[in-house]
């Protein structure tokens, strides 16, 4: 690719300054009071798009948070590679861990700390920056089209809709993403794998009213003590889920697929040190990586019930809630999932409660291919780039979305992720190291190159 590394030097101010730009917009999907944030970052990408060379780009109305549509379209004969990526991030909370504004974007030891850096605005910036490079020097080799949406941390509740009312706009020979993580800044990997999601709430009701703790205390059941009870019967001592079927539909990898995943390079130790924690738990008979990658899990992402305020108080609450998902693997369904925790979850409700379970969202896993022409042009891009051929490997992260756009578009997505583990996604003082946004820009160009080589 002719001057890239010299294109990225002279402009990489201007591209922190533009992606830093982006970030400013607090566009949180998940909070009402930022609607309009929304669509101000809509519109800076659709901007954005324009100014980098699509032909045409535009900001789509949906039930919920808009679409930005792009493309830039050279010849119908050509392959056309589909960009993904989300504008929309995750809530800031808890503030006060913050070194600096979650939205005040700033560059510490090399790592630009922000709500977005990494998830998903740098990563989907690189594309912006990589397309600008190929326009600008006359070296795009095939069709481009962007499709970028502001509800991926919700769920994506409206683009599957989008999808089916947009196949034919939509169609391509390829899905390419940046929203994943490489194992190490000196271990490129390629994502073939991520997990199914189902995520719902729990409630468990108990007296009509708080009660005095020494009055009732010991007399009446306290449902912060039950749901406690409850919760902690659904994982056994061997790290199993107790869901009645959970198990059924789990696929089983072969001593062969196993072994080739035990080669992927992972330190146990640095692991550990990196969260502070002695030991690390999980199902027994499973390495770290098998854990994450093809066994499903099952945790409370989230407790509440009674008196949570400063000081103590003496009550016993009359409600307790919980946020509890679970990740899925290859073949376990999302719906039949979530209707057999259901009814596993009101199974295991004692009399003196009432327990209720609502569901707020889920999706199906994604199993990519490394025998096909995107994997083999990915895999050509990142050894140009980091001097090293990336393994491949099952990420435990969702993005239901990935696997509706073959389900509904019938095109293949490949997970080029530049992300580390370190950088702090949907924490306080999340990052993404200049190292990885400027090798992120660099490598992209190269998949282009080469997918449409092998296309020809
Ligand atoms: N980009 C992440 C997913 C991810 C990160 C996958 C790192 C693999 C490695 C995405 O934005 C995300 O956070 N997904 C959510 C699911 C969504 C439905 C809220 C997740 O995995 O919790
Ligand atoms: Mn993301
Ligand atoms: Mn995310």
């Amino acid at each position: 690719m002719k001057d890239l590394k010299d294109y990225i030097e002279k402009n990489k101010e201007r591209f922190l300054e533009e992606l830093f730009d982006l970030i400013r917009i607090p566009s949180i999907s998940s909070k009402e009071s930022h609607k309009d944030d929304m669509y101000k970052a809509a519109e800076w990408v659709k901007d954005c798009l324009l100014k980098k060379g699509a032909d045409k780009a535009e900001v789509c109305e949906t039930e919920g948070h808009p679409v930005v549509y792009g493309e830039k379209m050279l010849d119908p004969s050509l392959p056309t590679v589909i960009i993904y990526g989300h504008y929309d991030v995750q809530p800031v909370e808890p503030l006060d861990l913050w070194k600096s504004g979650p939205f005040e974007p700033e560059v510490r030891d090399g790592k630009i700390y922000a709500r977005g850096a990494d998830d998903d605005k740098g990563q989907m910036f690189m594309h912006f920056a990589a397309f600008e490079y190929l326009v600008e020097t006359n070296q795009l080799p095939c069709n481009v089209k962007f499709m970028i949406e502001g509800e991926e941390e919700i769920g994506s509740p409206s683009l599957g809709k989008f999808l089916e009312e947009n196949r034919e706009k939509l169609a391509g020979d390829v899905i390419l993403v940046s929203d994943t993580a490489m194992l190490g800044a000196d271990t490129p990997s390629i994502t073939t794998g991520l997990r199914g999601l189902s995520y719902c709430e729990v409630h468990v009701t108990g007296p009509n009213r708080d009660l005095h703790s020494g009055l009732y205390g010991g007399a009446v059941a306290n449902p912060v003590n039950i749901l406690c009870d409850m919760i902690s019967s659904l994982i056994d001592k061997d790290g199993r889920i107790t869901v009645k079927g959970f198990y059924d539909d789990v696929e089983e990898l072969s001593d062969e697929e196993r072994a080739e995943m035990g080669r992927a390079p992972f330190n146990e130790e640095a692991y550990k040190k990196s969260i502070d924690v002695k030991e690390l738990r999980g199902e027994k008979g499973y390495s770290t990586l098998e854990r994450t990658g093809i066994r499903p899990s099952l945790d409370v992402n989230g407790i509440w019930g009674g008196h949570t305020d400063k000081g103590a108080k003496t009550v016993l609450p009359s409600e307790a809630h919980a946020k509890i998902s679970m990740r899925l693997v290859p073949h376990q369904n999302s719906d039949k999932i979530t209707r057999m925790f259901k009814d596993h979850f009101l199974s295991i409700a004692p009399d003196y409660v009432k327990v209720d379970v609502e569901f707020l969202h889920g999706g199906e896993g994604y199993v990519s291919p490394v025998d096909t022409p995107e994997y083999q042009a990915a895999s050509m891009a990142y050894e140009k780039t980091y001097g090293m051929k990336p393994v491949p490997y099952r990420s435990g992260g969702s993005i239901p979305i990935i696997s509706m756009f073959e389900q509904i578009l019938g095109i293949k997505s490949i997970l080029m992720g530049f992300g580390l583990e370190s950088d702090a996604i949907h924490s306080p003082n999340e990052n993404y190291p200049l190292f990885q946004f400027y090798k992120g820009m660099e490598t992209i160009p190269y998949f282009y190159k080469y997918f449409s080589e092998m296309k020809k």
